[in-house]
């Protein structure tokens, strides 16, 4: 690995082509998925940027699979990646958050031997009152047989993925990706359109200083989740207690506490039994990313990377961030005994 110093322009053209030279057998595929992702996500900044002056704030009538409202740069999000990937040639299939099924690959079209899974706007609640939003993506080899992607190529653990990543179109526009080799961050320069290395190496501080929960539903939390909950409060057991910030939009609180150390946590509730967050696009890839940056992510009974998925848009508990954190989560909702500290 090429070791940049911090007056070296990295940009993330170079820095992928980089990264693929470690791998003798790369076809060069996987770097082109994940260039194409880097344009799609220059496009949707570029639409986000400029949300409040075209009309494209505000929801639509439609719902999606999940049953919420379709904001209109969710659509907008997805229709650019579906067609900044689809003509490449490098991947099978396509599965998004605002689509019930999966995309095939027009005819017209090469297939290639992977499958991109995506959130293409994270947070979209926020769009309206200018709130940083993002996308989040994962990237699968295809599994079966033939030319198609299969729902059992999408229905991978997460330990499976080669490549998973982010955009948060924050105060600065920056893509964090991984293909197992760290964790890096790249901000787009916008006076020049491209994304530079301005996070090599990202590793998240063992110990948290943030707790993201949304405390709204503690009323609906159970007796172990409302435990882990006020230990991280410092109001139960030893711990000192965690500055609290909550965005709303997962990759922004992923993010700021991937640099700063911390925790996020959506349990499971009363109302949403099987947690809110979906396992497929917004935690295995944000579970990937925290282990290449030395931190962890669980659903409280096991880590997130090993669960073996049976929908598309299954939905999980997650707790994720620094170690000591996600340790403590794991262990008092898994019933295991305090650790005593010598
Ligand atoms: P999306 O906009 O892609 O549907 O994701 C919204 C998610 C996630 O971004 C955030 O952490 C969570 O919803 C917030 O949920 P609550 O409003 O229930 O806290
Ligand atoms: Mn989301
Ligand atoms: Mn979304």
């Amino acid at each position: 690995m090429v070791k940049h110093t911090a007056t070296s322009v990295v940009t993330i053209d170079r820095f992928i082509i980089e990264e693929e030279r470690n791998h003798p057998e790369a076809t060069g595929e996987l770097s082109g998925v994940l260039y194409d992702l880097a344009l799609a996500a220059k496009m949707i900044a570029n639409k986000v940027r400029s949300a409040g002056l075209a009309d494209i704030l505000g929801a639509t009538e439609n719902e999606n699979v999940q049953g919420e409202v379709q904001q209109k740069l969710d659509i907008m999000a997805n229709e650019i990646i579906v067609k900044a990937m689809d003509h490449g040639g490098r991947l099978c299939a396509m599965a998004s958050e605002e689509e019930p099924g999966i995309i095939q690959i027009p005819e017209a079209f090469k297939c290639g031997k992977y499958c991109l899974l995506f959130d293409p706007l994270d947070g979209s609640s926020n769009i309206d009152v200018n709130v940083p939003v993002g996308t989040i993506f994962s990237v699968v080899r295809k599994i079966t047989r033939g030319r198609h992607g299969e729902l059992e190529d999408m229905l991978q653990p997460g330990r499976r993925q080669v490549a998973a990543g982010y955009v948060i179109y924050g105060s600065s526009t920056m893509m964090v990706y991984t293909t197992g080799q760290g964790a890096h961050g790249f901000t787009l320069d916008p006076s020049i359109g491209e994304f530079l290395l301005s996070h090599p190496n990202i590793r998240i501080p063992e110990n948290g200083r943030y707790l993201s929960v949304n405390d709204s539903y503690e009323q609906l939390w159970d007796d172990k989740v409302r435990s882990v909950m006020r230990r991280y409060k410092g109001l139960e057991g030893d711990r000192s207690p965690l500055s609290r910030r909550y965005v709303g939009s997962l990759v922004a609180d992923f993010h700021r506490n991937l640099l700063g150390g911390g925790i996020f946590a959506y349990p499971a509730n009363r109302k949403t039994p099987k947690g809110k967050l979906r396992l497929l696009y917004e935690a295995n890839p944000l579970a990937f990313i925290v282990e290449q940056a030395g931190g962890m992510a669980c659903d409280g009974a096991q880590r997130v990377l090993d669960v073996q998925p049976t929908e598309l848009h299954q939905r999980t508990p997650l707790y994720i961030g620094s170690k000591t954190d996600v340790e403590l989560a794991q262990r008092v909702l898994s019933g295991q005994p305090e650790l005593v500290v010598a």
